[in-house]
């Protein structure tokens, strides 16, 4: 797949609305209106809090209009918040006032199940066969710790854990201390492989020759689905398969690709992956993570973090402090489920299930591609009058990569990011060169992403 579906798709468009096909009329905001017009899922916005450009803390009242609606671009971070999760929220705030403990086994979400009461939808977003095969527990690197508290099983022979150099500092962080924990050393035990001299992406082809190579001596592979930085999707099957030929462990950190692209994980015969729900999940700061385990494992007894809810629930208030480990990935839980952080996961599944991942992935592809086409064509004009230059770190195949696309500088964007965030605008920041840019499926639409790309080219042409 390549740019030229998209502007094949803008062009059709344009010329079904008797705009231009010429770039006058592909750059044209009347476009971006029509692309919203043919749009169908534009109806999930409505689904959404959008904020207001006037609450943003940081917006200058001076540029904007304070009831205008701000350009949310930044769902990689934080998605924004379904309506419903309040709803959800307010419900069970009124529950526990009602009926206090009896709220655990009574009235709508009973709290004991509210875990559970989430898996048949997240099951879905990420292609679990069942629902045995995943949890809703803890935050995402505690689930990283349990994951490999669990998997990671170093032998003399096989003790290594092949990551990428990187790496979320948090998964780093986490797979150094198992290492350790496990009286292993990082420099024996940890490798962290690196793009080519002289390129941002890791390639898959070499991911796979280092597995192939190497792979006896790996006990867990453990990559990012999605890249945090540059957005790049890791060809997960693939690299799975090459990991299980060579006797290999392979697990994913799900974190921007849960909600952001389709997952097959049962079908990938993936061991196990974790995320966390609040990026394009939108279930709010800290919301509830996930795990996947494979069904393989099912009524696998691996040593793991236990507590009472790793039990089974049909004896776990017996209280005879016999375990009874439950099957399946419901036997890595620990801690009795936190109703409050459901609430945000129910509201964002009660949008999801009026869709499905491949339809939002279809309007991500466009999203995101009449995102970079905007990009390139303005910032190429630039160049051409000034020494402005912008490379997309994230990669040219719309099958490579989700809803980001990271877009680096070759100045420092500080105050460039800094007017931006004035006129209403939220994106992410990774300084000194690179804003990351996200149209988010559910919520964001065309004229978001042209109302940013103008006040971009406006912000550099001022302040670069
Ligand atoms: C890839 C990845 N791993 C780990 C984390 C840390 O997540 P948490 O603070 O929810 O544990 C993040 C957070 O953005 C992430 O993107």
């Amino acid at each position: 797949m390549s740019q030229k579906f998209v502007i094949d798709y803008l062009k059709n468009v344009a010329s079904d609305s008797g705009i231009s096909t010429d770039s006058d009329g592909l750059i044209s905001l009347e476009l971006a209106e029509k692309l919203n017009e043919k749009d169908e899922l534009a109806f999930l916005r409505n689904e959404f809090f959008i904020p207001k450009m006037g609450t943003l803390p940081e917006a200058d009242s001076a540029v904007i209009d304070p009831e205008e609606e701000s350009i949310y671009l930044c769902g990689n971070s934080l998605g924004l918040m379904p309506k419903a999760a309040k709803k959800f929220a307010d419900q069970q705030f009124d529950k526990w006032a009602k009926m206090g403990v009896f709220g655990h086994t009574h009235g709508p979400v009973p709290w004991a199940l509210c875990d559970e009461e989430c898996l048949p939808g997240i099951a879905k977003v990420v292609g679990a066969s069942d629902i045995s095969e995943v949890a809703m527990m803890n935050g995402l690197t505690v689930n990283v710790h349990v994951l490999l508290t669990a998997f990671y099983k170093p032998t003399e022979k096989r003790h290594k854990i092949l990551m990428e150099s990187k790496a979320f500092p948090s998964d780093h962080y986490a797979v150094e201390s198992q290492i350790r924990l496990k009286d292993r050393k990082i420099e024996d035990s940890m490798i962290c492989l690196s793009p080519r001299e002289g390129e941002d992406l890791i390639r898959n082809e070499d991911i796979i020759k280092y597995i192939e190579e190497n792979g006896d001596e790996i006990a867990v592979i453990f990559f990012s689905g999605v890249q945090y930085y540059t957005g790049q999707v890791f060809d997960i099957e693939k690299i799975t398969a090459a990991g299980h030929k060579k006797g290999c462990i392979v697990g994913w950190d799900l974190a921007h690709a849960f909600a952001n692209i389709p997952l097959y994980l049962s079908k990938w015969d993936i061991d196990f992956a974790c995320w966390c729900t609040y990026k394009y999940g939108s279930s709010g700061a800290g919301g509830l993570a996930g795990a996947f385990i494979n069904k393989r494992f099912k009524s696998d007894k691996r040593e793991r973090m236990l507590g009472w809810w790793s039990h089974r629930l049909s004896s776990r208030f017996t209280m005879d402090n016999v375990m009874d480990l439950d099957d399946g990935a419901f036997g890595y839980r620990i801690s009795n489920p936190p109703i409050f952080l459901a609430t945000g996961i129910l509201g964002f599944l009660e949008v999801f299930n009026k869709t499905s991942m491949e339809k939002l992935r279809e309007k991500s592809l466009k999203l995101t591609g009449y995102l970079e086409f905007l990009v390139n064509f303005h910032l190429q004009k630039l160049s051409e009058i000034s020494k402005v230059r912008c490379e997309i770190l994230t990669p040219k195949d719309p099958e490579q990569r989700g809803c980001q696309l990271s877009l680096k500088f070759n100045f420092d964007i500080a105050e460039v990011y800094k007017q931006l965030v004035r006129r209403g605008i939220a994106v992410d920041k990774r300084y000194p060169y690179v804003i990351r840019v996200t149209p988010v499926h559910f919520y964001n639409n065309f004229t978001d992403v042209w109302r940013f790309v103008k006040q971009l080219v406006e912000c550099i042409k001022e302040f670069s």
